[in-house]
C-alpha cells in the first residue's frame, strides 16, 4: 500500500464505522492563540470537548497536517538522527463526542490492525493508565492479548495532554515489536527492549485517548460535561509497517523526497551516514516548510514565523553538507506537491508562493551561511586546541546576531563534535538584548527618558475630557520645570482621556489647557510603554508648569471617526473569516481617523465578487444596530470563550474583551462606537497583497465614506461638465467619444496613404540615368517608415531597374530607406548605402542587399544625407 492508499483506507474504515470524515484544519490553529501549531488531530475539537462548540457529527474521522517543534510536543532535536521522528507528519485519528467510549475505540483499532491490514497479533502489545481497570479488561477480551501484553504505565505515557492546559485524559496504545535486529541501542550495555523502552524495536503505533478532563489554569483537572474518544496513529510510522520497512524515511512518499535531494546533490541515500542525517532533515523540512507557507506563515524573526525561518536554514545548512551551496529546497518543495498534493490540493494552489518564499529566504541566508560557518569552524579548533566542550554564549549570540544562525542550529552543527552552547550565556545577552529594546521603547522621541513611579491611567472609554495635573514636561530632549509659548513639547498627567497609540488605534488629538487659560495644542498622543501616555505638540498660548491643574479636551471628531473605524474593523474580521475561511488572522492592522487597513493571512488575491459580498455583509451588520459590550476577564476565559485574539500581541492577565452583537468577540484595548449603527456606511477601497501570504484591505467609514462618495460625484459631475451631459450618461458619451476617435485614426491613416501616393509622380520626375541605371534619390514630406516603405516599392515597380533612396525629417527624427532592384543588387547594395548615410542623421541601421531602412535624431543634417547619396551611387558606378 503506498502512503496515500494507506489514509484512504484509514478514513474509509470508519466511514464504515458511521464516522464523517472531516479535513485536516490548518496548520496555524484557528481558534486557538494558546498554541504555535497544530501538533495532533484534536486540536481542531478543542471546543467540542470543552462543551463549548456542538459538531453536526457524533462521530469524526480525518488526516490531520501536525507540526510538532514547539511546547509540549517538539521532536525537532531528534529529526535526521533517527530514522522515526518528524517535525511535519500526519495524524491519521478517529473521534466520538459523546458517543461511544473505550470498548469501540478498542474493538476497532484492533480490527483495523489485525484484520484489514492483517499485523500480526502475536507481535502486538497493548498499554493502559496505571489505574484503568476497565481498559485493561476491555484489551483481554476484544484482543484475546494475554495478561503480560496488555501492560499498565503512569502519567508520563499513558495520560495524554494537549498542552499546558486543555482537554486530556488517560489513554491506551498499542505497540509493535518489530524483533530484536530492529533495536538501535545495542551497544548500551544497560538497554533492555521493551515497550516504552526507547528503541525502535518497540513502536507505538495508535494512541486511544479517552478524554475526561480538562486541565485547568492553576493545573488542577476539571471533569468535562461528557466523555470522548480520541486517537491518533502517525501515517509515517504505520506507512513503514504496511510496506515492511524498519525506517520511516524509507515510506514510499519520504524516499520519493530523498530520491529528489539525491538527483540534486548527485549523492546516494544509504553511503554514509553523516550524509544520510542530512536527506532525511531535507526530506522533513521540505514538506514542513511547503505546508507552513500554504497555510499563510512568512519566514520572521518571531514566533510561527521564526520557526519556519529555523526549519529553513537548518535546511540550507545540511544540503550544504551534501554539497548544495545554491537554494535547492524550493526544488524539492516541487516533489513535495507531486507527492502530496491530491490529499492537500493547498501545495498545488500556493505552489508559486511555497517556491518563492522559500528561495527568497534560501538566497538571503546564503549570504551569511557561509561567514558564520567559517567562524564557527574557528571556534570549534579554538576549543579543540584549549580541550573544552562549551561554546561560548558570546559566540552563539554573535552567530545569531550578525549572520542569522538560529541558536538551535548552532547545536545542531556541534552536536556532532560534541560541544554544547552556553545556553545560560546566550540566554543572558539575548536578554540583555531585548531589554535595550524595552528601553529604547521608553525613551520618547525627544530622547528623554522616563521615569515614573506610577501608571498613568486611561479614562477616556466613556468621555472625551478630564482634569489632571501635570507630572512631567520635556522640551528639546530635557524633562523642564516650565514652558512658554510657541515649545514642541511631551507632557504627561497623572490620568487622561487621550488615549496613546495602541492595538493599531491612532491617539488622540485635542488641547489642554491650564485654570488660567495658558494652552497646548496635542498633535499626537503616544503610549511608549504600557504604563506611561505622553501628549504631543505645541504650547499655543502661555506657560505651563509641572504641577499645574490642566482640563483635557479630546477632540471629539477625531475621536469619533476613530472609533467608527475601530468597530468597522472588528466587523470586517468577523466577516473576512466566515467569507474567506476560519484560517483568516489578523497580520496587522491601522485604525485612523480618515481610514483603516487591516492585513490578514491568507494566500490568494480575494476575487472581485467575494469583496462586494464582504462588503454588503460588513453593512448588514452595521444596520443591524447591535450592540458593542466590553468586559474585562481572565485571558484564557476569553479565549476559551472563543475571543479572537491578535498572535502578535502580548496580552497580560486580565484584558479586555469587546462583543459585537453575536458575531464578534475580540481581545482589545480600542476605543469603540456603543452600537454598531453609528458606524453608518463601510466602503472598501482596496484589497492588495504585502507579504507573502499576507492581503490588506483598506476601507472608509461614516463620515469618511461620504466624504469618498462625495469626491467620487464631484469627479463625475467635472466629467459630466466636459462632456456637457449628465452624470448619466457619462458612460455613454465617453464610450462614443473614444469610438470618434478610432475612425478619426482611420481616417487619418488613409488620408496619409493618399498624401504619399500624390508625391509619387513628383519623385518619379526627379529619376536620373546614372551608367543606364535608374536612380531616384529624394527627401520626402513628412512621412514615417511604413509610408517611406510603401512609396519606395511603388516607385520600385515603376523605375523598372535602379536604386531608390528616399528620407524624410520629422519633428526631431529621420527617416530613411534603401531599395534596390533585384537585376541590380550585384552592384548596390541597399544595407550598406543605408549604413553609411544613417550616422551622418546620428542614427544607425541596415539591412538587407534589396531593401534596407534606418533612423537618426537630426532632421538638419537631411541635405546632407541626400548628397551623401548621391555620392555613394556614383561612385559605386565608377569603379
Ligand atoms: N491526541 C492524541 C495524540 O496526539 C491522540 O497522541
Amino acid at each position: 500500500m503506498t502512503g496515500n492508499e494507506v489514509r484512504k483506507s484509514f478514513l474509509d474504515y470508519f466511514v464504515q464505522q458511521g464516522h464523517s470524515v472531516v479535513r485536516s484544519a490548518p496548520l496555524v490553529p484557528e481558534k486557538d492563540p494558546t498554541l504555535l501549531f497544530t501538533n495532533a488531530g484534536m486540536v481542531q475539537f478543542k471546543n467540542v470537548f470543552l462543551g463549548v462548540e456542538k459538531p453536526p457529527y457524533a462521530r469524526a474521522a480525518s488526516a490531520q497536517k501536525c507540526l510538532r517543534i514547539s511546547g509540549k510536543h517538539n521532536d525537532l532535536e531528534a529529526v535526521g538522527r533517527d530514522t522515526y521522528h518528524h517535525t511535519f507528519f500526519e495524524m491519521l485519528g478517529n473521534w466520538s463526542f459523546g458517543d461511544y467510549y473505550k470498548a469501540e475505540a478498542i474493538m476497532w483499532a484492533w480490527e483495523l490492525l489485525t484484520r484489514e491490514w492483517k499485523l500480526p497479533k502475536d507481535k502486538l502489545w497493548a498499554t493502559v493508565y496505571k489505574d484503568d481497570d476497565e481498559a485493561e479488561k476491555l484489551w483481554r477480551k476484544i484482543s484475546g492479548l494475554p495478561a503480560e501484553r496488555v501492560r499498565r504505565f503512569g502519567e508520563q505515557d499513558n495520560f495524554w495532554e494537549m498542552g499546558e492546559t486543555g482537554p486530556c485524559g488517560p489513554c491506551s496504545e498499542i505497540h509493535l515489536d518489530r524483533g530484536p535486529g530492529a533495536c538501535d541501542r545495542q551497544s548500551e550495555p544497560d538497554h533492555h527492549c521493551e515497550v516504552n523502552s526507547g528503541c525502535a524495536r518497540f513502536i507505538e503505533l495508535w494512541n486511544l485517548v479517552f478524554i475526561q478532563y480538562n486541565r485547568r489554569d492553576d493545573k488542577t483537572l476539571e471533569d468535562l460535561p461528557a466523555k470522548h474518544v480520541d486517537t491518533g496513529m502517525g501515517l509515517e510510522r504505520i506507512a513503514a509497517v504496511l510496506q515492511g520497512v524498519l525506517s520511516n524515511y524509507d515510506v514510499d512518499f519520504m524516499r520519493g523526497l530523498i530520491r529528489a535531494a539525491e538527483g540534486l546533490a548527485g549523492k546516494k541515500y544509504g553511503a554514509d551516514s553523516q550524509a544520510d542525517i542530512s536527506f532525511r532533515v531535507i526530506a522533513d523540512h521540505s514538506r514542513a516548510v511547503s505546508f507552513l507557507i500554504a497555510d499563510g506563515v512568512a519566514p520572521s524573526n518571531e514566533g510561527r514565523g521564526y520557526v519556519l525561518r529555523r526549519l529553513l536554514r537548518r535546511a540550507a545548512r545540511h544540503g550544504r553538507i551534501l554539497g548544495l551551496t545554491e537554494p535547492f529546497l524550493y526544488k524539492i518543495a516541487v516533489t513535495v506537491a507531486d507527492l502530496m498534493g491530491d490529499a492537500y490540493p493547498e501545495l498545488r494552489q500556493e505552489g508559486g508562493r511555497i517556491r518563492e518564499g522559500i528561495r527568497a529566504e534560501e538566497e538571503r541566508f546564503s549570504e551569511t551561511l557561509e561567514k558564520g560557518l567559517g567562524l564557527l569552524e574557528e571556534a570549534v579548533a579554538d576549543l579543540r586546541k584549549q580541550k573544552q566542550k562549551t561554546l561560548s554564549g558570546e559566540i552563539a549570540f554573535r552567530l545569531y546576531d550578525t549572520y542569522g544562525f538560529p541558536v538551535d542550529l548552532t547545536e545542531d552543527i556541534l552536536r556532532g563534535e560534541g560541544i554544547s552552547v552556553d545556553q545560560a550565556g546566550f540566554e543572558r545577552l539575548m536578554e540583555e538584548q531585548r531589554s535595550r529594546g524595552r528601553e529604547a521603547r521608553e525613551v520618547l522621541s525627544s530622547g528623554v527618558r522616563i521615569q515614573l513611579d506610577r501608571a498613568i491611567s486611561f479614562i477616556g472609554y466613556d468621555r472625551l475630557d478630564g482634569e489632571s495635573a501635570v507630572l512631567a514636561l520635556y522640551a528639546g530632549g530635557e524633562g523642564k520645570p516650565e514652558v512658554g509659548e510657541g515649545a514642541q513639547v511631551e507632557l504627561i498627567t497623572e490620568q487622561t482621556p487621550f488615549y496613546g497609540e495602541s492595538g493599531g488605534q491612532v491617539g488622540d488629538r485635542g488641547v489642554i489647557e491650564t485654570t488660567r487659560g495658558d494652552r497646548m495644542e496635542v498633535l499626537d498622543t503616544q503610549h511608549p510603554t504600557p504604563q506611561v501616555t505622553v501628549h504631543r505638540g505645541k504650547v499655543v498660548k502661555g506657560r505651563i508648569q509641572v504641577g499645574d491643574r490642566v482640563r483635557l479636551v479630546v477632540d471629539p471628531k477625531h475621536r469619533r471617526r476613530t472609533m467608527l473605524n475601530h468597530s468597522a474593523t472588528h466587523i470586517l474580521h468577523s466577516v473576512l473569516r466566515e467569507e474567506l475561511g476560519g484560517h483568516v488572522r489578523q497580520a496587522g492592522s491601522l485604525v485612523a481617523s480618515d481610514h483603516l487597513r487591516f492585513d490578514f493571512n491568507h494566500t490568494s488575491a480575494v476575487p472581485e465578487e467575494k469583496l462586494a459580498a464582504i462588503e454588503e455583509k460588513v453593512n448588514e451588520r452595521i444596520r443591524l444596530d447591535a450592540e458593542v459590550r466590553t468586559e474585562e476577564s481572565s485571558y484564557d476565559d476569553a479565549v476559551r470563550k472563543g475571543a479572537l485574539a491578535f498572535f502578535g500581541d502580548k496580552y497580560g492577565d486580565r484584558v479586555r474583551v469587546v462583543k459585537i452583537g453575536d458575531f464578534s468577540t475580540e481581545l482589545c484595548g480600542g476605543t469603540h462606537v456603543h452600537r454598531s449603527g453609528e458606524i453608518g456606511i463601510f466602503k472598501l477601497q482596496a484589497e492588495a497583497s504585502v507579504a507573502a501570504g499576507v492581503r490588506r484591505v483598506e476601507a472608509v467609514t461614516g463620515e469618511g465614506a461620504l466624504d469618498l462618495i462625495r469626491a467620487y460625484e464631484q469627479r463625475l459631475k467635472e466629467i459630466g461638465g466636459l462632456l456637457r451631459a449628465g452624470v448619466d450618461d457619462t458612460v455613454e458619451r465617453v464610450r462614443k467619444l473614444l469610438q470618434q476617435q478610432k475612425e478619426l485614426e482611420r481616417e487619418i491613416e488613409s488620408l496619409r496613404g493618399q498624401a504619399g501616393r500624390n508625391q509619387i509622380p513628383e519623385l518619379l520626375a526627379k529619376k536620373q540615368q546614372v551608367n543606364g541605371a535608374n536612380i531616384l534619390i529624394s527627401k520626402v514630406e513628412k512621412a514615417d517608415a511604413g509610408q517611406l516603405r510603401e512609396i519606395a516599392d511603388q516607385l520600385k515597380e515603376k523605375i523598372g531597374s535602379g536604386v531608390v533612396f528616399l528620407v524624410s525629417a520629422g519633428e526631431s527624427n529621420v527617416t530613411m530607406v534603401a531599395s534596390v532592384t533585384a537585376d541590380l543588387t550585384n552592384r548596390y547594395h541597399a544595407g550598406n548605402i543605408v549604413k553609411q548615410i544613417a550616422p551622418i542623421v546620428g542614427g544607425g541601421g541596415g539591412g538587407r542587399p534589396d531593401f534596407a531602412q534606418a533612423g537618426g535624431k537630426e532632421p538638419s543634417k537631411v541635405d546632407e544625407a541626400v548628397d551623401k547619396a548621391w555620392q555613394i551611387v556614383k561612385s559605386t558606378n565608377a569603379r
